[in-house]
């Protein structure tokens, strides 16, 4: 309302040719600024990712600041916020490896598997936790396996870990097998995704008692082919070693939620890429459109703390852990 009422003013005032200028000038900043809302594609930030390795993203071209309150192409009203520092490294989207360290917070809401999960699987004793939000998915994805013919045998074995235990497992490791077998297979205290929370292990438990390896295979392929289905991905494959630092493990599913793992399902992309490619989608920017099993989903990156957050519309925040956030916006 401010805004028009100023503007009417001007509008009564003469016209002398400085204020043509300034007029002119004026226009040309509004139109360009429009386009790039509406969705003009700008050149991917100068940021790349070698193994996990990032480089700080150069500023961008055009400095003009934007206004507080903006509609999205597609119709989303959003207000600019700006966040603590925290919010860049928390979050489902958040990548934790051995470069990219998780910064442990003060408090972590974790969920006992033993206590929650669903009448579909096992887990290994009272000690395996899991963040709430992966554990709904988790209890989802493995009732869908059952229901479409899978035996009860999942076991989860492994969910949240501290600093301190991934110390020990990869000590051990070490030790049993060889320090190049430990750094293939265990990552680092402090670099291992199980911190997060958003972790599970998966092994098999037979009828007989006797356990084995999860490979995906067999009657488990259904798992590893529709878990993004359910929000999560298969964090290790063959192939992404040299980005990703860790040898294939078809076991350890990490969760993004459904739209994302979707995406990077459908991309082929491990995480590393996947955080890299989002950066591609500035506010300012075109948006990435997701489509899915929960719907349709309008994504935005926003490097640093400030971040435009809709009104009213449902939306996820989450950091990437290295250098700025990701808003999942449901638009249908
Ligand atoms: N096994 C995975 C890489 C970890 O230790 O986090
Ligand atoms: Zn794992």
């Amino acid at each position: 309302m401010r805004r028009n009422t100023r503007y009417r003013r001007r509008r009564r005032a003469r016209l002398r040719p400085a204020h043509m200028m300034l007029l002119l000038a004026a226009v040309i900043v509004c139109v360009f600024g429009f386009r790039r809302l509406a969705g003009g594609r700008e050149p991917p930030p100068a940021v790349k990712v070698d193994g996990g390795q990032s480089v700080e993203p150069e500023a961008p071209s055009s400095q003009e600041p934007l206004p507080a309150n903006v509609v999205t192409a597609s119709g989303i009203a959003c207000t600019r916020r700006n966040m603590e520092d925290d919010a860049l490294y928390t979050g489902e989207l958040i990548l934790v490896n051995n470069k990219i360290f998780y910064h442990f917070p003060e408090d972590q809401e974790l969920d006992c598997i033993y206590d929650k999960k669903s009448g579909s699987y096992y887990v290994r004793d009272r000690e395996v936790f899991l963040a709430p939000v992966a554990m709904d998915a988790l209890n989802r994805m493995l009732d869908a396996f059952m229901d479409q013919g899978g035996s009860k045998s999942i076991n989860v074995v492994a969910g949240y870990r501290t600093e301190e235990f991934q110390q020990h497992l990869f000590d051990q490791s070490a030790e049993r097998n060889g320090l190049s077998h430990a750094e293939k297979y265990v990552a680092k205290p402090g670099g291992s995704e199980h911190h997060t929370g958003l972790v599970v292990d998966l092994s098999v438990l037979r009828g007989d008692g006797s356990s084995a390896d999860y490979d995906g295979t067999g009657e488990y392929a259904w798992i590893n082919g529709n878990c993004h289905e359910y929000g999560y991905i298969v964090r290790y494959e063959t192939g992404k070693e040299d980005l990703t630092g860790i040898w294939d493990e078809p076991w350890h599913f990490r969760y993004v939620g459904i739209p994302h793992a979707t995406e990077i399902n459908r991309l082929g992309m491990c995480l590393e890429e996947y955080i890299d490619y989002l950066r591609q989608f500035p506010f300012e920017g075109e948006h990435l459109t997701i489509e899915c099993v929960s719907g349709t989903y309008e994504v935005w990156y926003s490097s640093g703390t400030e971040v435009y957050l809709p009104d009213s519309a449902e939306y996820e925040l989450s950091g990437n852990n290295v250098d700025g956030m990701i808003v999942t916006c449901k638009i249908k």
